[in-house]
Order: C-alpha cells, then structure tokens, then sequence
C-alpha cells in the first residue's frame, strides 16, 4: 500500500514537472499554448504587463554615471504586482517564476535591422516600490564600436540603438527597441550631453526573430607594408608608423572589397580618429591601412571601419544601386586591447594623467598625451612658454 501511494506520488511529481510541455499540439489543461510554446497558466499575468499593440509601459532614461563618460541607460515600468512574491516583475532576471526571458541586442543603424546580442549585463533594480527598471551601461571604450559617431562641429554625437527582446522560449513576445544620444565636446570630455530618444514597441521583429547577423571582420598588425605577416598583438611606439591589415571573416564576404574606411584610438574617454597616411583597398576580402600611432593612452585599442563594395571604389550608378543597397552593409574590425603606447628611447609606457578631461579633436601634446580639455589652460601655458623662450 505505501509503495503504491509512493508510486503514485512519483508519478505525479513527474506530471507536474512535464506539466507544460506542448503534447501532439496540444498543451495538458493546467497550462496555456502562448505562441507555440506551453507554458505554467501564470505566464500571462507577466506577458500581461509587456502592453499590447497600443499601449506602452516602459520609459527610458540615459545619464552618464558620476565622475566617468560612461553611459547608463535605464527602462523603467510599473509593476502593479510588485507586492505579490509569486507574481513580481517581468523577467526571470526579476522572478525565477516568470516564462519570459530578455535579450539586449545593438543594432548596426536605425534602418537596417542588421544586429548583434550584447554583451552588457542587464541590471535589475528593485527598490521595493512598484517602479522596476533594467539598467546596463556602456563604457566609454565602446563608444566607437556601439554607436554611430557624427560630428555637429563642437561636439561629438554618438547615437545608439538597441532593443530588448521578452521571449518565451524561442518565442518572441514583444520587442521594445530604443535610441539615445550622447553628446560629449570634442575638445574636453567635461562637457556632457546625453537624450532618450524614441522608444517603440512592437509585438514581431521584421525578420520574426532571424535578423541578419553584422559582417565580421579582424583588425591585425602586419610586420611590414607587404604584410605578409599579422600579429594580433603587438608593441604601439608613439609616432611609429604601422600598417594594419583589416580582413572580412564571415564565409562568403571574401568577394568584398572594403571602402571608405576610418579608424580610431578607443580607451576609456579616447575616441581620436586617427589620420590614415595610406591605404591599399583594390583586393577583395581585405584592406591595408597605414597609420601613425599618434596618441598615448593605457587600455587602448584601435577599431577599423569599412563599407563593403562590389567595387573597390564606389561608384553610384544606376544600374548598380540594387547591388549597392544589399552591400551597404559595414565592416568594424577591432584590435585587441594594448596595455599602453610606448616612448621609443625608453621603451617604457608613456603615462598620461587619465583622470583630465580628454579633447578628442585636436593634436596630442609633444607627449603623446592627449591635450587636456581646459584650452584657456593651454593658452596660457603656451604664453608662458614663449615668455621662457
Ligand atoms: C542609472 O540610472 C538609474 C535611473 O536614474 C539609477 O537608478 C541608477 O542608480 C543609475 N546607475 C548607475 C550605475 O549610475
Ligand atoms: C552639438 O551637439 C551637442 C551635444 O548634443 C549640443 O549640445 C549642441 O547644441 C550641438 N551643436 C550644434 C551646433 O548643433
């Protein structure tokens, strides 16, 4: 007899574990069909809050966090359950009883919807109140590789755009895509301006969840002009000059060339576009770009980035803006981190004061540093200097 009731009990335990999973189409009746997917009968109560078609709850916020050029990105809601331990929050991140998972995705522009899943961790803040929110940030070394620079003549505008992906499974519930702006001057990193853009939902991604993966690319140092020979790491002395080998690595991009390319030294508050002395472009599958390590900065890596082309040089003719559409697509390659920049008779690292405001624009100083922000200061410093002369 007490084996039967334990048997009995094994086998319930195994139903109620297998509860909702999708049997012949049909879901057993304690669970609900969301989309191809059984799940437990409370998932709707936390789909529930992710709105429908016409209404919105989610609010967006940047900022950039105290004392540093990173950005803090924020979406907030309001959880009407947040007092119920069962039913709290959206996310499994928020409540493990939750169905919905979420994903961060970076988007290449706003209009292709060409995107990569981010790596950032997403935040849960709670304060025990009804407002919830997720939080990332992105640090300032990425700016380059993450947001679309242009440059309005005083500042440097960085624009980004992400979304959150709620799923279900491999069901996609909703999609909350967002944009913002981070104005930085280009001449000090002091001066900081950061906006929420547009926040939109919408219930299916265009491309139902299959979006096109961004064209890989890898950023090497060659040895010599003929490179031959690339290294992924090597030793940065200021005002060297270097050839760097920019090569497309997703299978079936080799028929590429790359054009229009613009290069960058990435640090934490570095984002000085670097002045490329040549560049070799008329093969497919790669370009060679030579440039002069101009600037010194610890934790400092360099990001390529190119436009692919049927052609090596692009020319817009009619018959050929078909094709130039499906390539438009851009290539970013990205050196690995480099401790420092170099001084060539001491063979030591050159020590900038990092803590300074960064002008980003103008030339570095004799030093390799870059000018530090306060150009009054160095007004009258270049004074004084003369007055010594
Ligand atoms: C980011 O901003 C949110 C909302 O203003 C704030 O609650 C949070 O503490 C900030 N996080 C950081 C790391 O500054
Ligand atoms: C340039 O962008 C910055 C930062 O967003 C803004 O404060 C400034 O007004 C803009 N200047 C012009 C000329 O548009």
């Amino acid at each position: 007899m007490q084996i039967f009731s334990l048997l009995a009990l094994l086998c319930l335990l195994t139903t109620i574990k297998a509860a909702c999973e999708l049997v012949n189409g049909a879901c057993p009746s304690a669970c609900n069909l969301v989309q191809g997917e059984c799940v437990s009968q409370n998932c709707l109560d936390f789909t529930a809050k992710l709105g429908d078609s016409s209404t919105n709850p989610f609010k967006g916020t940047t900022a950039y966090i105290d004392g540093t050029v990173d950005l803090n990105i924020t979406i907030t809601y309001t959880d009407p359950k947040f007092t119920d331990t069962t039913l709290k929050g959206i996310t499994k991140g928020e409540n493990t009883e939750s169905c919905l998972s979420l994903k961060l995705y970076n988007y290449e522009d706003s209009t292709n919807l060409i995107r990569t899943e981010s790596s950032y961790t997403i935040n849960y803040i709670n304060d025990g109140s009804s407002t919830r929110a997720y939080q990332f940030t992105i640090p300032s070394k990425d700016f380059v590789k993450q947001l679309i620079l242009s440059d309005n003549g005083t500042s440097f505008v960085f624009h980004g755009y992400y979304s959150l992906d709620f799923i279900i499974g491999s069901s996609l519930q909703r999609v909350l895509y967002f944009d913002f702006l981070a104005g930085i001057d280009r001449t000090s990193t002091d001066n900081l301006d950061t906006s929420f853009g547009s926040l939109s939902q919408k219930v299916q991604l265009d491309c139902s969840g299959d979006c096109q993966a961004t064209v890989t690319s890898s950023l090497q140092f060659c040895a010599d002009e003929a490179c031959t020979q690339v290294t992924d790491k090597a030793d940065l002395y200021l005002n060297d000059e270097i050839w760097l080998k920019h090569s497309l690595t997703k299978s079936g991009t080799e028929v590429y060339y790359l054009t229009n390319p613009e290069i960058y030294f990435t640090g934490d508050k570095l984002f000085k576009k670097a002045t490329i002395q040549q560049s070799k472009l008329n093969q497919k599958g790669y370009a060679l770009y030579l440039i002069k390590v101009e600037i010194a900065w610890r934790n400092v890596a360099i990001v390529a980035k190119a436009t692919l082309s049927l052609t090596p040089t692009l020319r817009i003719l009619d018959e050929q803006s078909r094709l130039l559409q499906q390539t438009s697509q851009k290539a970013q390659g990205l050196t690995s981190q480099l401790d420092c920049v170099k001084d060539k008779d001491s063979d030591t690292c050159i020590e900038c004061d990092e803590s300074l405001p960064v002008d980003n624009y103008n030339e570095p100083q004799g030093d390799g540093c870059p000018t530090m922000g306060d150009s009054i200061l160095i007004f009258l410093s270049m004074i004084l200097v003369a007055l010594f002369i």
